[in-house]
């Protein structure tokens, strides 16, 4: 059931707010975070390493996740993509906390990542959304998403609740090693709180996002760019806009473009740039520049007061001005929706890209 809207795509699009909610309410207990009894029952003092692994959207999430991480608990966490993962003679032992995301708890490569870890005598967490899916039955331990089902291939709200509950772990373990004071953590959690209302804000755009679709509909080619966590999440902008408009599009740090990227742009070249870092934000300027110089054509998304970005870029989105951190949280609505209406805008079957399958259980 659509619920009136026109595609399962955007209605998920719509749900995140609530998702955000539900996945946070899903893990607290007298205002503290709290995963569970079998959560419990780690023995954190016995891990000295912990690696991220999944594929596609998943992955993505995985790489936010590993940021608050390193963030908020000072934990350097490897992220590794679930089908190279068995080839790449992973360091994995049994003082390894192996982390598996996967919307469906279905996909192969994940799976079988997630069996040689366990050989090697990890202790694996899943972090899920289908109650009794295959992951969620061979893990140690699993932490559900609780996104509701998502029946568009494109996954958008699964990906938030991900990301969400990624940032709960995090402060559970800046806590834990002490990373974070209780003062830090209890504001985390307030702006967390807040969070659905933000993103309801961020989802208010769309019309306007609507009018840049009709005008990016007919572009071959599109760079996203970004520097720090927001490269992490032009790979998910660049990811969702090339599955539902087959638009062939990559993502890369800003800072590489001039080794070797830069020589593709050319007059109308398509670029979505992602600025949204404050310690970063002039050399994002910058980058603007040097492809408008190319004649590239520059949708940037940043925060509402960098109105240098404005200035630069031929047309901008705006998100709140939230904490650095969390700006990913709402930097992927506009991504979402511009993926989401260049499909429309070129009449494709948004829900159902060619070629792709819902969840991929073959390796
Ligand atoms: O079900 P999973 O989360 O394991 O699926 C992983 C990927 O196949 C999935 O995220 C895929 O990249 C999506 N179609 C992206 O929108």
């Amino acid at each position: 059931n659509k619920k009136g809207y026109p595609h399962f795509m955007l209605k998920e699009i719509h749900e995140q707010p609530e998702v955000v909610n539900k996945g946070i309410a899903r893990y607290m207990k007298d205002s503290q975070i709290y995963f569970g009894e079998e959560f419990e029952k780690i023995d954190f003092s016995k891990i000295d390493n912990i690696v991220i692994v999944a594929c596609g959207t998943a992955y993505h999430a995985g790489l936010q996740g590993a940021y608050f991480l390193k963030k908020l608990a000072g934990i350097k966490v490897d992220v590794e993509v679930a089908s190279e993962f068995r080839y790449s003679d992973p360091f994995i032992n049994e003082k390894t906390l192996a982390i598996f995301i996967s919307q469906s708890g279905e996909t192969l490569d994940t799976l079988m990542a997630m069996k040689l870890s366990k050989e090697l005598g990890a202790t694996t967490l899943a972090i899920t959304n289908v109650l009794g899916s295959t992951i969620s039955r061979e893990a140690d331990i699993v932490l559900y998403t609780m996104a509701g089902p998502e029946i568009s291939v494109a996954s958008t709200k699964a990906y938030t609740a991900q990301v969400a509950l990624m940032y709960m772990f995090a402060m559970y373990m800046g806590i834990k090693n002490k990373k974070i004071s209780i003062e830090e953590y209890n504001e985390y959690m307030r702006t967390i709180a807040e969070f659905s209302d933000r993103i309801e804000v961020a989802l208010e755009n769309k019309e306007k996002i609507h009018e840049l679709a009709k005008k990016i509909k007919d572009c071959r080619n599109g760079f996203y760019i970004g520097r720090g966590i927001d490269e992490k999440i032009a790979r998910e902008g660049s990811l969702k806009m090339k599955e539902i408009t087959y638009i062939h599009s990559e993502a890369i740090a800003a800072g590489e473009l001039k080794h070797g990227t830069i020589a593709l742009i050319e007059p109308g070249t398509l670029v979505v740039v992602v600025a949204t870092q404050k310690d970063m934000i002039e050399k994002m300027v910058s980058n603007i520049k040097e492809i408008k110089a190319r004649g590239g054509y520059v949708i940037a998304i940043t925060k509402e007061n960098y109105s240098q970005v404005l200035e630069v870029a031929d047309e901008t989105i705006f998100i709140e001005d939230i904490n650095d951190m969390l700006a990913p949280l709402l930097t992927v609505m506009p991504l979402q929706l511009l993926a989401y209406y260049t499909a429309v805008e070129k009449g494709l079957d948004v829900d159902k890209p060619r070629n792709l399958a819902k969840s991929v259980t073959v390796e």
